[in-house]
């Protein structure tokens, strides 16, 4: 029960993490980049934010006319219905608005809007924004809600983290463009990677596999060691940091249509800098897939036909113009690529052989090495295949 109680109050915990402009900023700017008319005309629902304090909101009503926007929707979810509790106070914006309401403050969720320049100083920009309180809690998953959503041509935000898979269904139920915060682990869901494989959803240009940091609600309490990373990358304060955050997405950018450089097998074997496959005679294949292990992502061989296993941050450099994606090593084989399942005999002799003392090693989730007579499991890996192997 503890333990449960735990659990929920890291979930609620993990639902309240602020983007920083500099973040929403850089990630945008490659949109911008490889089409400079990626928001003209659009209207752009930025949901599950908090408005009057969302780098969100800021950006993309202070970029609101040089975009060429056509209307700014930015909505919130009610303090009453966040699962996580801290002091709230509304802000001065608020309180001194002619409709302030005692109770819609905690009870309602929040829209604001900009369309036009309302206040007469011929740009339209953060000043312009008007609000009203939300008929009910902003739940993205609301009727209310799901009609901003069916208004939008592109929804972007940090969604709750505890809500991720919801949140994806929900746009894709609507077939929408997207830009989202997600944790990089969301790559193993069933449905995401599917997504990724059928190219519907692929990876941003920025912040993949290096530290994103977050502003928290203030005095959380916060692990002393991303208290400290976060520190290093110069907040300081009500901040977090999360190593495995990434945007997910369905807006082209440039960095998906450059082809990774790449050596072929006999140059990678003669020069790899990695000694793991410098000086080997060959790449190693697996037990129970018809493909070759390829344990860095700047190791594939350029001129390789066959299924080769990567790692997961493979993703982050995958071009579709190069690259197949042709499945994952996984449980249930949803892409008939296994060519062995272990039986549970075979799982207890590799544990014993392995460990010499009885146990299961669950082999069915991985790619398997057979190494100096023992069955290895090997990382997490996505299975790819070149689209044209060059020598
Ligand atoms: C990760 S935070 C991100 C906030 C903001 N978008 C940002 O990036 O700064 C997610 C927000 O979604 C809110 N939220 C949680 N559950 C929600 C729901 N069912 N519908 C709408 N918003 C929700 C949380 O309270 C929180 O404010």
């Amino acid at each position: 029960m503890a333990n449960s109680n735990l659990t929920e109050a890291q979930r609620a915990k993990n639902d309240e993490f602020y983007t920083q402009y500099h973040d929403i900023e850089k990630e945008i700017s490659a949109y911008l980049e490889f089409n400079p008319d990626v928001f003209r005309g659009k209207t752009l629902l930025l949901p599950c934010d908090d408005p009057e304090w969302s780098n969100f909101t800021k950006y993309f009503a202070q970029n609101f006319d040089r975009f060429g926007l056509k209307k700014l929707i930015s909505t919130s979810y009610a303090v009453d219905s966040k699962t996580y509790k801290s002091g709230y106070q509304p802000s001065l914006f608020e309180t001194s608005a002619p409709y302030f309401d005692q109770v819609k403050t905690v009870k309602n969720g929040k829209i604001f809007s900009l369309t036009h320049d309302k206040t007469g100083d011929r740009k339209v920009d953060v000043d312009d924004l008007e609000w009203h309180y939300l008929n009910g809690d902003g739940d993205f998953r609301s009727a209310e809600i799901k009609k901003l959503r069916d208004e939008a041509d592109i929804i972007i935000t940090n969604p709750p983290f505890s809500l991720f898979r919801d949140f994806l269904a929900w746009i894709f139920e609507a077939e929408k463009q997207f830009l989202i915060i997600g944790n990089m682990n969301a790559i193993s869901y069933k449905e995401v990677f599917s997504l990724i494989k059928e190219n519907k959803l692929w990876l941003g240009a920025t912040g993949n596999g290096s530290d994103m940091v977050f502003a928290v609600p203030a005095g959380s309490d916060v692990a002393e060691g991303d208290k400290q990373k976060a520190a290093r990358l110069g907040y300081v304060g009500d901040y977090t940091r999360l190593g495995n955050s990434c945007w997910f997405t369905n807006l082209d950018h440039g960095r998906r249509h450059k082809p990774l450089p790449l050596m072929t097998m006999a140059d990678n074997l003669k020069y790899s800098k990695h000694k793991e496959i410098k000086g080997k005679q060959s790449y190693d294949s697996y037990d129970n897939y018809d493909a070759i292990e390829v344990p860095f992502t700047d190791s594939i061989p350029s001129d390789y036909e066959g299924v080769m296993g990567v790692p997961i941050s493979f993703l982050d450099k995958y071009s579709p113009e190069q690259f197949e994606i042709v499945g994952r090593c996984e449980n249930e084989d949803l892409y008939q690529l296994k060519t062995k399942v272990y039986t549970s005999s075979e799982c207890k002799q590799a544990y014993l052989d392995k460990f010499g003392k009885k146990g299961t090693y669950d082999m069915n989730s991985n790619g398997v090495l057979l190494i100096d007579g023992l069955l290895e499991k090997v990382y997490q890996r996505v299975l790819i295949k070149h689209r044209k192997a060059t020598k």
